[in-house]
């Protein structure tokens, strides 16, 4: 966990020239780089942030297109997202328990993103990323020593301490949406401090495209209606990335009208 956030930091420490060089290896795009977030063009404002994406699974296959720069870029961050997606499928199985589905058989893309929020002048006048519940079965997220993310709990944001070795496990909407509201996805958010750069790391789990987002049999019944509707996973991403900066938007969107 440390080498690997060595090397995330390494990256980020490179021009901005090397950085989309090394991020220009695949012209299918299974790693790339953006400012903000994925939606810089048409959003309402701009984060303070840069984000490297990159696909990890299968992992032969991926890797090749991974950056060469830092050099021991993919020496140690494929074992690193190796062991990540183990664990994550082993977090899965329990929920897929709790909910009386297979969710491993549900996945699709597993990508890592590895965030760096620079010092800020002002922090009081941007966010690092805004509020917001990841649209992941689970993300397994990697924070360095810097403080920074913030959950939303009893109306006020908490800070989430980082725990030197651990990782935090954030639940994303479609497991909200399948528990049909039962299990809830954390809102977070990052901030932005005035002294020092963080950096963070996040392994997404997916569902694949065509799987259907809607609860599950075992959570609906007459007294418990369904309150999402049934989506593919691409359109679900669809009126998620439409509604990233207003969650009620969102969620609005998701719901069933009745
Ligand atoms: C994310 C995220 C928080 C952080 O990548 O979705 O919420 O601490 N990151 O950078
Ligand atoms: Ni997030």
């Amino acid at each position: 966990m440390d080498e690997a956030m060595s090397v995330f930091k390494e990256f980020h420490a490179l021009s901005g020239e090397d950085k989309a060089i090394e991020t220009s290896k695949d012209p299918n795009k299974s790693c790339y780089i953006y400012p903000s977030s994925e939606n810089y063009a048409t959003e309402k404002f701009h984060l303070w942030r840069d984000a490297l994406v990159h696909n990890c699974n299968p992992l032969e296959e991926c890797i090749q297109f991974w950056p060469e720069q830092p050099p021991r870029y993919r020496e140690v961050v494929g074992p690193y997202t190796a062991e990540v997606r183990k664990l994550g499928f082993r977090i899965l199985e329990f929920f897929s328990q709790g909910l009386g589905i297979s969710l491993g058989g549900l996945v699709g893309n597993q990508n890592l993103v590895v965030n760096h929020y620079p010092p800020c002048p002002d922090p009081s006048l941007t966010m690092g990323l805004g509020k917001h519940i990841d649209p992941a079965f689970i993300n397994i997220l990697l924070q360095s020593d810097v403080y920074g993310l913030q959950v939303f709990k009893d109306e006020g944001w908490v800070v989430v301490e980082p725990i030197p070795n651990a990782f935090v496990v954030n639940l994303g909407y479609p497991l909200q949406i399948i528990s049909n509201g039962k299990l809830k996805g954390a809102e977070h958010r990052a901030v932005t401090n005035s002294n020092i750069a963080r950096t963070s790391a996040s392994f997404f789990i997916s569902p694949s495209h065509e799987t259907l987002i809607e609860p599950a049999k075992s959570s609906v019944d007459a007294s418990h209606p369904a309150l999402y509707k049934s989506l593919p996973y691409k359109d679900f991403i669809s009126k998620y990335l439409a509604n990233f900066s207003d969650s009620k938007a969102l969620e609005e969107a998701l719901r069933t009208t009745v």
